[in-house]
């Protein structure tokens, strides 16, 4: 019998699963802190190498660290043969994202010991992991558009490496500042939807590499990872920007979701959106690309209505999701490579939820309320 005075949390809202030094954030003020920095300052001063390693060590490295980390992902960065045959077979039969899935599961194939869970062998897995889905993201965008795959570099960073192996030319400095800044802001985000997947599988005791296809699995879709591509997509499908208002007002009309606004913890600006937002109106004004001017145009006039309609009264206001488009075609990335971009990045913030939650793990078993009947009486299938 369904017990009325069980209290259900939908979607887990309001429950802690954990304590963890990775993340706070303050949604009430718009706030985000990646171990205790402010996330305007990470992006103002660092970059994702330096991200990565303050995630998963819990400090800043010192320049020797930071020397030695860096060589250790460019050392990583090229991906088994096998990897390769996976995209060929996959890519253009599957959304990108699936491709990256498919492939990371394929991985263990070419651990040298998977019996190896210690601290330092589950360490060494995530940054392989960090080195290589990039690659494997560039290669996917690669084989996409019919060109034949490129060796990593052994010189550029690791943003500028994903833009060259994607694109085929080194990036300028600007390009590779934007992508650097795009990777940083998508590198950890508390317990969201993919983390809490990713941790969910790995409370069971599963290898890292199950627990960061379980996280990438649940990027894909549009009320999480998958609304970057989604919103881009309806910026196309407006087209004109003179026709940004009415596009959105019937939208809205229709009780449809403007994708790329709205979260589950702030209920003020997303941090991370303004700090893209700021980015973009600086870009608007160097650009010449007339496709680029358009789409940021669309951008800022939704972003201006969405501000009179509902970010005041309802606190749905842009997340970091909503401005990546614009931003992400100026650098030749295509839509449905957004979200593998996504978990490129973000694979570092589910490595080191994990580690962490594994330093005090207990399998997440919750509870549901039974509502339906007992005991109901077994008919032969011939009487049903
Ligand atoms: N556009 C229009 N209305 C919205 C939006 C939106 N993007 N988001 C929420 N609302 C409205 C809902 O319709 C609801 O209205 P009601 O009270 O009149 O019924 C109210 O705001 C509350 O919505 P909930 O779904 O309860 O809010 P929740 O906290 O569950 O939603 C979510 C968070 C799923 C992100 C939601 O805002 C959404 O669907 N946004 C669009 C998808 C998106 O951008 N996802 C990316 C999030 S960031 C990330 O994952 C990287």
């Amino acid at each position: 019998m369904a017990d009325n005075n069980v209290t259900i949390s939908k979607g887990l809202e309001g429950i802690y699963i954990a304590n963890t030094t990775l993340c706070q954030i303050d949604g009430a003020h718009g706030k985000l802190w990646y171990r205790g920095y402010p996330i305007e300052t990470l992006a103002d001063k660092s970059n994702y190498e330096e991200v990565a390693y303050l995630l998963l060590y819990g400090n800043l490295p010192k320049k020797k660290d930071l020397e030695t980390f860096r060589k250790k992902l460019i050392s990583e960065r090229e991906v088994p043969e096998s990897i390769a045959d996976i995209i060929r077979t996959f890519t253009g039969r599957m959304h990108p994202n699936d491709v990256l899935r498919t492939c990371v599961s394929a991985l263990p194939a070419f651990d040298v010991d998977m019996n190896d869970k210690s601290v330092e062998a589950n360490l060494e897995r995530a940054i392989k992991l960090t080195a290589k889905l990039p690659t494997i993201v560039a290669m996917i965008g690669r084989y996409k558009r019919g060109k034949p795959f490129l060796a990593p570099s052994s010189t550029l960073s690791h943003a500028a490496n994903f833009l060259y192996m994607l694109n085929g030319v080194e990036p300028d400095s600007e390009s590779a500042k934007l992508m650097d800044l795009m990777f940083m802001l998508h590198a950890e985000h508390g317990s969201n939807a993919s983390t809490f997947s990713t941790l969910v599988t790995g409370s069971t005791l599963a290898d890292v590499y199950a627990s960061v296809v379980a996280g990438i699995s649940t990027l894909r879709g549009p009320l999480h990872g998958g609304a970057d591509e989604a919103a881009l997509n309806m910026m196309r499908a407006i087209g004109n920007p003179e026709n940004t208002e009415t596009y959105i007002e019937d939208a809205l009309a229709g009780k449809q979701r403007i994708m790329g606004f709205g979260h589950r913890v702030y209920k003020a600006y997303d941090p991370r959106a303004k700090i893209v937002y700021n980015y973009l109106k600086t870009f608007m004004t160097k650009t010449t690309d007339p496709t680029i001017e358009r789409l940021l145009e669309i951008a800022l006039r939704s972003e201006k209505l969405m501000e009179e309609k509902l970010s005041k009264t309802k606190g749905i206001w842009p997340n970091i999701d909503f401005f990546s488009g614009p931003l992400y075609t100026a650098v030749n990335i295509p839509s449905d490579l957004f979200t593998p971009v996504f978990a490129a990045a973000r694979v570092v913030g589910w490595t080191a939820h994990l580690f962490e939650y594994w330093q005090n793990n207990r399998l997440f078993r919750p509870l549901d309320n039974y509502t339906g009947k007992l005991d109901i009486e077994y008919v032969p299938i011939d009487k049903r």
